[in-house]
């Protein structure tokens, strides 16, 4: 098979990144304190080349629908602005948005004003209307909110009116106004369509579901970013809580210790950023001690492929 130059870049920035894993893991980050755990994570956590660019960015990141949807009520928004610092102190960058999460884009906003923390996220965000000619002020509208200068990533939600709004964000990163151009999708839909996108259209990231329970996009989908260069965000890890909450009444496996899982989330998470196509997975989270265990999916070990198969068969008994 003729591979394309960015799956041969791609390769090449792999083998620096894991020859030299924990310098550039650590690359830019102050040194941590010992007696610091968010600052050990900082300084530890796992890093993922985006192919187009070979820029590096933490594996795991923060999803905001529902959470983060908490209107103006101000200890809810205290509240998120606190997940958000504890984000950032675990080494953490890419939070995802989007203007069908109700409030979530004000309540993100918010937290990097309080936390003047604007210029220190991957801010990843989508365009969702029916109408193309809407798109450029959907996107207006939504960077007002975040308050940051522009979108590092911006995604069309649900290949909604994927037709029109490509070329506004191609546009838009031509014009540097914008970093990279993505599209999403989630739970299995349209995967047909969006397999057509990811061959026919120059995109950075695609974003769509993936976890131990819902592995479709194995098929296609992440073999198929491989090939072609893009860039892998996994949406849903818990599937909106519900693998999560059922696996948390089992016993943690005992083997999760050999891979430094303390927790069922971390296992979860590490198997999702343990797939070689993945570069980012974005649990989503309201709670501080949640947020915590998330991003100690990125420190450690991450499983082997007999691990990973251990992992499935754990989560098909649940
Ligand atoms: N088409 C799309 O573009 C699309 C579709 C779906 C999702 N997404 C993106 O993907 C993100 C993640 O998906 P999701 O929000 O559907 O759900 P999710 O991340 O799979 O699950 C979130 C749920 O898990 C709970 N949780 C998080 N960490 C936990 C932990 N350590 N222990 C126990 N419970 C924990 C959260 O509750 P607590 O608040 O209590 O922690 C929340 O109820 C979204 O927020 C969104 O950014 C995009």
């Amino acid at each position: 098979m003729t591979q394309s130059p960015r799956a041969t870049r791609r390769r090449f920035l792999d083998g620096l990144l894991a020859s030299a894993a924990s310098p550039v893991a650590a690359a830019g980050r102050p040194k941590a304190a010992p007696e610091s755990d968010a600052a050990r994570a900082s300084a530890r956590i796992a890093m993922r080349r985006i192919p187009s660019t070979g820029e590096a960015i933490p594996a795991i990141g923060l999803g905001s629908w529902i959470t983060f949807n908490v209107g103006r009520d101000p200890l809810a928004r205290e509240r998120c602005a606190e997940v958000i610092r504890a984000f950032l102190e675990a080494g953490g960058s890419l939070i995802d948005s989007s203007p069908m999460y109700g409030s979530a884009q004000e309540t993100i906003g918010h937290g990097l004003a309080k936390l003047g923390a604007a210029g220190r996220v991957f801010a990843a965000d989508k365009v969702w209307t029916g109408s193309g000619a809407r798109g450029p002020e959907q996107i207006e509208t939504s960077r007002r909110h975040w308050s940051v200068a522009r979108f590092d990533l911006l995604q069309v939600h649900n290949l909604l009116a994927w037709e029109a709004h490509l070329g506004t964000l191609f546009a838009m990163k031509a014009e540097g106004r914008l970093r990279y151009v993505g599209i999403t999708t989630s739970e299995g839909r349209r995967h047909a369509e969006f397999e057509r996108l990811m061959r026919e259209q120059p995109l950075d990231f695609v974003q769509f579901s993936y976890n131990a329970a819902d592995r479709e996009a194995e098929q296609r989908l992440l073999p198929l970013a491989r090939e072609r260069g893009i860039a892998v965000i996994a949406n849903r890890p818990f599937r909106q809580g519900d693998l999560i909450r059922a696996a948390s009444r089992r016993p943690l496996p005992v083997w999760a210790a050999e891979i430094g899982c303390s927790n069922w989330a971390q296992l979860l998470l590490k198997f999702i950023v343990s797939h070689p196509a993945v570069h980012c997975v974005i649990p989503a989270t309201g709670r501080v001690d949640h947020l915590r265990e998330n991003m100690g999916a990125g420190v450690g070990a991450m499983p082997d492929p007999a691990m990973r198969r251990r992992i499935v068969e754990a989560v098909a008994g649940l």
